[in-house]
């Protein structure tokens, strides 16, 4: 059986020296004589690389080629990516992606495809790198109704948001270090705005409550606009800012689904979360709540889930796997604003005492905090839970208070 692998960046080529490296293992492992990666697509040149002779740049050798029956998909992106992996199911052959941004757009109908011409769509890799996260929850949780999912998602904000509370850096200072160490990309946008781990949370929501869900329709805030004062009143009220990515199944078949900032104790799974590495809580009926763990990106964290993908489609080949979802549907997250929250507000007042007792009027009691360095005019409370339109509204209404920051309360 032969492989091809489109896109050689730094997944791709992890691929290719796992299955070089690994290639006896691995064979046997996906109960075929032989399992090789016979072509490596990529428009540009590698002429000192060991795969040399087997880089093509025309997309249709791979496509006529009946003898390779697993694609390998690390090109990233929707076009050309979404483009060659339907051709390449509709031809038969099994696809195996980390491209997380194919799966949270496309994910629903190209398991259709698969399913529709016995082949395999796998994508273990498109959320939380090497961790397995995908196959726990399509087959290991199957006995549970799983009704919650929170993430931290993204390596590259968790590496950020460490270095803020743990070495006093801001933001601009971490971002650059990030960049430095090559965590963080020249441009960080998709990172550090939310969107990689929007599209990571609405495939795990796809997956575990059944219905596809666009990345349009979940409200995404980043970590730019932290600073460390509002890392130092996380602090005082007894915990840590994450980027958290969200997912809860509601009584009347809507989901909420937030990527933001959000207070966690420290007395949380989620709170010890370091550096570059990622986790995942699953509250399931049954079972309770699990937590996974581990390294997130990575060259040979990522290839290695990819490969496991590869020996499964190997060993299953001819059968489809039955990992679906539904299409999307109107209507199906519901607006944010809806979602029952605490905040963490930070703000000014020329009259602190009596924007303190303002707060308490409106909210009813507040919980007050304070750090070190604040000036005399700034101030913060947490608080009580209520509708975030509710608590936006009161937020309106106190008098000669200018907000500074607001940051979800999570309760995990
Ligand atoms: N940029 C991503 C991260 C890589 O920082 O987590 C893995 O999807």
């Amino acid at each position: 059986m032969n492989v091809a692998v489109m896109g050689y960046g730094i997944v791709g080529s992890g691929v290719a020296e796992v299955l070089a490296k690994k290639h006896d293992s691995i064979a046997k492992r996906s109960l075929q004589e032989d399992l090789s990666l016979k072509y490596i697509l990529d428009i540009r040149d590698f002429p000192d690389d060991p795969n040399a002779g087997k880089f093509i740049k025309d997309f249709n050798v791979i496509l006529q080629d009946n003898s390779v029956q697993i694609v390998v998909e690390t090109i990233g992106g929707l076009h050309p990516a979404y483009d060659y992996v339907l051709a390449c199911l509709q031809a038969g052959k099994s696809v195996v992606t980390s491209n997380k941004e194919l799966v949270a757009e496309k994910g629903d109908e190209l398991l259709a495809t698969a399913k529709e011409h016995n082949v395999n769509f796998l994508f273990e890799a498109s959320v939380g790198g090497g961790i397995p996260i995908i196959r726990p929850i399509s087959q290991c949780l199957a006995a549970n109704e799983l009704d919650e999912i929170a993430g931290i998602l993204n390596g590259t904000t968790n590496y950020i948001l460490t270095q803020m509370i743990t070495s006093g850096l801001d933001f601009d200072t971490a971002l650059k270090q990030a960049q430095e160490l090559g965590y963080a990309e020249k441009d960080p946008t998709a990172d550090v705005d939310g969107h990689d781990a929007c599209r990571k949370i609405c495939i795990l929501a796809a997956l575990c409550f059944g219905t596809h869900v666009c990345p349009k329709e979940v409200h995404t805030e980043g970590i730019r606009a932290l600073t460390l004062a509002d890392v130092g009143y996380a602090r005082s009220w007894g915990g840590v800012i994450k980027l958290l990515a969200r997912a809860k199944r509601l009584d009347d078949g809507q989901i909420a689904a937030i990527v933001s900032p959000a207070l966690v104790k420290n007395s949380s799974q989620l709170a010890g979360v370091n550096d570059v590495f990622n986790a995942i809580l699953v509250r399931g009926d049954t079972l309770g709540d699990v937590v996974f763990y581990g390294r997130g990106a990575g060259k040979l964290p990522t290839a290695s889930a990819v490969v496991a993908d590869v020996v499964d489609c190997a060993r299953n080949w001819g059968k489809n796997r039955m990992l679906l979802w539904d299409n999307a549907k109107d209507a199906y997250v519901r607006d944010y604003l809806d979602y029952e929250t605490a905040f963490l507000v930070r703000a000014k007042s020329v009259d602190v005492p009596a924007a303190y007792a303002d707060a308490d009027r409106v909210f009813g009691t507040v919980q007050r905090l304070i750090r070190d360095g604040a000036s005399d005019s700034e101030f913060a409370f947490v608080t009580p839970a209520d509708t975030e339109r509710a608590l936006r509204a009161k937020l309106d209404t106190l008098l000669g208070v200018k907000v500074l920051s607001i940051i979800r309360v999570a309760d995990y």
